[in-house]
């Protein structure tokens, strides 16, 4: 069964307060897709075509206007007790921005944890160690505040929050585009034994589609916010059948030959 399915996912801003002249723009126009647990999705598109207001309605911070999304067999637009906040969780681009500079890693990290209510004090302690240790971190960097740290390190920590809980499926919005090149890879590779290690769902905003096709199971090509394609990353690669993911191919390839 797939951990997370979207069906014919919808949605429309206003973008115009004329009450004469009411204008919507469409950002989502009938987004399907599953994901299977331990598997990532890739999603790819120009700047505008979408994908971060897909990644907002699968972590719950917004509604669709039409369409279902299933965790498991659950239809959990319709369940006003889906835990999101523990199935689903964000990692954003920017952690220098995501990051709360007048919290320590220590305060970011228990916030979760004290919301859930689940964990006494020496647990929460416990937990956050060991979540510092899966990401690369040490225990005594808790005391110290985001900008004590480098980009990396503190994409680090904002994984490390987003695992507090022990989410089933990560979103993660462009999450190394903010980083060095150099670093980009360390991430990466974070990103990849996690998944291994705690069998996670990922779904991978990325504009780097040679990154894309080594880091991922399936891909989704979007574009002004329709679904331009859908399958398995070598035969969506190999086999475009769109012409716009050709053209992003091609731009992608042509990209690669001068760097
Ligand atoms: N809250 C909003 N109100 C109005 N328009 C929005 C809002 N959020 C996003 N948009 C518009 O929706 C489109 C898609 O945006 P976004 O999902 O951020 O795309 P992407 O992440 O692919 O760059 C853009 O044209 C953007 O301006
Ligand atoms: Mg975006």
């Amino acid at each position: 069964m797939p951990l997370l399915s979207a069906k014919l996912i919808r949605k429309s801003y206003k973008v115009s307060n004329n009450p004469f002249k009411q204008r919507y723009l469409e950002v989502l126009k009938g987004i399907s897709f599953t994901l299977n647990p331990g598997q990532t999705l890739a999603v790819v598109g120009e700047s505008g075509s979408g994908k971060s207001t897909l990644a907002r309605i699968l972590v719950g911070a917004e509604q669709p206007d039409k369409g279902q999304l299933f965790f498991q067999d659950k239809d959990i637009l319709q369940d006003k007790h889906f835990p999101w906040y523990q199935n689903m969780r964000m990692i954003f681009q920017n952690p220098a921005t995501s990051l709360n500079p007048r919290a320590t890693i220590l305060q970011t990290l228990e916030e979760p944890l004290i919301n859930a209510g689940q964990l006494n004090h020496h647990q929460r302690l416990e937990r956050i160690a060991e979540v510092l240790e899966l990401v690369g971190l040490r225990s005594e960097h808790a005391q110290r505040y985001p900008h004590t740290f480098s980009g990396g390190q503190r994409q680090r920590i904002a994984i490390a929050r987003a695992l507090m809980l022990q989410p089933k499926v990560i979103v993660a919005d462009e999450p190394v585009s903010a980083l060095d090149v150099s670093v980009q890879a360390q991430i990466i590779n974070l990103l990849i034994e996690l998944q291994e290690k705690l069998e996670l769902a990922y779904v991978f905003i990325s504009h780097d589609l040679g990154l894309v096709q080594h880091f991922s199971d399936k891909v989704l090509v979007m574009h002004n916010g329709q679904q331009e394609e859908y399958g398995r990353v070598q035969e969506v690669f190999s086999q475009p059948q769109s012409s716009y993911t050709i053209e992003l191919l091609k731009a992608s390839a042509g990209y690669k030959r001068k760097s």
